[in-house]
């Protein structure tokens, strides 16, 4: 299989390299951030996205900020605490994000506090990241891959893989390590209105890996578990509240509707970096709202008048009730969930 490195450090190591996810499947290229800026434009407008790749992004920027203000004579920490904030709030879902950056920001204060090499330690705190997270994939895959016989036929949505991650995936790490295991795996994807990650991404990097893979409309999902042709659904998420209810790309909580009615088994997989102890339930997490454009002009086609108001929510919530496993790199976690106590 070959490896996608969706986010790395530049050759020189002084940018943030991303493989910009908006030019697929059509063109595979790739960027090299320099700014703080162009690292937060990259996030918001999903060039680099996937819970997990945007804690990495974050993380990276803050070297980046270090770099910024040594180049502009300014101030490192003060630079630094504002391009926490700017790249913090560069998309509000994803726990992941805040995560990185908090725990980036936290190292440069300390470093600050003992006089140490602020730019030396953020960039081994954001190195570590990475590596941390291309880890906690591959134990996920492990751990998911219990959960796939062979032979099966498993629904996903939006791209929980490699262009996500640090590594090979969330949702798709499973999948992976499932077909390494030899079981033989087709894929179905849901194309994910309105930015189509399904189709773009999922099915772009399967048909890469050789896995069989057929894109399918968000809404023909329910009639596929219906004609009993589905075996399984795998999602990814973007926080994981401490009861068990997950945020993830808006269409999964109709998905995970459906799954309950047909019977088939929804998990969900995500590495506990994505876990957020502190927000007791799904209600409390904030859904990021996103343009109307992507919905009445997406891809630079009119799918709706202009003036028409536009409801899209880029994530919802899953209740936790609905999920019959949360795969974590520490293993799998059944109903009912508290994290706060088992993490
Ligand atoms: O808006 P996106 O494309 O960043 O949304 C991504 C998702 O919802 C993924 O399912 C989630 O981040 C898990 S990625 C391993």
């Amino acid at each position: 299989m070959s490896v996608i490195e969706a986010i790395r450090w530049s050759e020189d190591g002084r940018a943030v390299r991303i493989l910009d996810q908006r030019r697929l499947p059509g063109a595979e290229v790739y960027r090299e951030l320099r700014t703080v800026a162009e690292v937060r434009d990259a996030i918001a407008t999903l060039a680099v996205r996937g819970a997990p790749a945007i804690g990495i992004a974050g993380a990276m920027g803050m070297v980046i900020a270090i770099d910024e203000a040594m180049r502009d004579g300014i101030d490192p920490m003060s630079h630094l605490r504002v391009a926490h904030e700017i790249i913090r709030a560069a998309r509000p879902t994803a726990v992941n994000l805040a995560w990185a950056v908090d725990r980036v920001m936290d190292i440069a204060t300390g470093a600050a506090a003992t006089g140490g090499d602020l730019r030396s330690a953020l960039c081994a705190a954001a190195t570590r990241i990475l590596e941390e997270d291309r880890a906690m994939c591959r134990r996920i895959g492990e751990h998911g891959a219990a959960l796939i016989p062979d032979g099966a036929n498993v629904i996903t949505h939006c791209n929980a893989g490699a262009l996500a991650t640090g590594g090979i995936g969330t949702a798709l790490a499973a999948i992976y390590v499932a077909v390494e295991q030899g079981k033989r795996v087709s894929v179905f994807a849901d194309e994910t209105r309105p930015l189509l990650q399904g189709s773009r991404l999922t099915a772009w990097e399967l048909e890469r890996a050789g896995i069989p893979v057929t894109v399918l409309v968000d809404s023909a999902a329910a009639s596929l578990m219906r004609e009993r042709k589905i075996d399984l659904c795998i999602v990814g998420a973007d926080r994981i509240a401490e009861n068990g209810d997950v945020a993830n790309k808006v269409g999964t909580f109709p998905l995970a509707l459906a799954a309950k009615h047909h019977g088939v088994p929804f998990y969900v997989a995500a590495p506990t970096s994505t876990l957020d102890p502190a927000t007791k339930s799904g209600e409390r997490i904030h859904i990021e709202q996103r343009g109307k454009t992507e919905v009445t002009s997406g891809f630079e086609t009119p799918t709706a008048p202009d003036r028409v108001a536009v409801y899209n929510p880029a994530f919802d919530v899953t209740p936790a009730d609905l999920i019959d496993a949360i795969i974590t790199d520490q293993g799998l976690y059944r109903a009912p969930y508290h994290f706060a106590a088992t993490t």
